[in-house]
């Protein structure tokens, strides 16, 4: 069964544009960065779209809170954080509980916590990175994992070189680590009956 499906995203969003052009069902995207492709895409798709700004909020639990009372309105059931830049508080990961993704550019967990996960990864000198899809906790990108994909780093790499051949792994893991955890939730569902 397919879930409804919120993207959180504040980036270029080639991702999101990824699952709903794989069919998905994306019912809806927030973003706190209503500039962002994510957000262009989400406009122009006509996929309904959360902006949620810091500035119009006194704190990040206010904030969350929104957000999560938004996605709960329009029925989403699954949340796949792809690309947001923001650490969420205990209330949102609560309510989603098991039922968030987010998707991070390295091997967890080598170059974890942080935004810059590809420039790490080059600065060490592996020779093998890559990306990983985990389900999200209160530990910053060390829920446990579903899925990863290894990348060869090439000697002439540059940030940008290495970062496009991840997010080609990316485009083909986070779909398939939402259909697995469709699949978990399902049968935990059937379960329960
Ligand atoms: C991805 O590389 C993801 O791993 C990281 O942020 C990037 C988002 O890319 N968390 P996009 O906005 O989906 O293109």
């Amino acid at each position: 069964m397919s879930l409804r499906i919120g993207v959180l995203a504040s980036g270029k969003g080639s991702n999101l544009r990824n699952l709903v052009e794989r069919g998905l069902l994306v019912s809806a995207v927030a973003t706190n960065r209503p500039s962002c492709g994510a957000a262009a895409f989400a406009r122009d798709r006509g996929i309904p779209l959360g902006e949620f700004s810091q500035r119009g909020f006194d704190s990040l639990e206010q904030r969350d809170t929104a957000m999560r009372d938004w996605l709960l309105g329009l029925g989403v059931e699954l949340v796949v954080n792809a690309g947001y830049d923001r650490i969420l508080s205990g209330a949102f990961i609560d309510a989603f509980r098991g039922r968030m993704l987010n998707v991070h550019p390295s091997l967890l967990p080598a170059f974890g916590g942080g935004m810059d996960a590809v420039q790490q990864a080059l600065g060490r000198g592996v020779k093998v990175t890559g990306c990983t899809v985990h389900l999200v906790t209160e530990d910053v990108d060390a829920g446990p994992i579903l899925l990863q994909a290894a990348v060869p780093v090439l000697p002439d790499d540059t940030a940008e070189t290495l970062h496009a051949r991840i997010q080609v792994e990316e485009h083909r893991l986070l779909p398939e680590a939402i259909h697995l955890l469709e699949q978990r939730i399902d049968s935990t569902r059937a379960s329960l009956r």
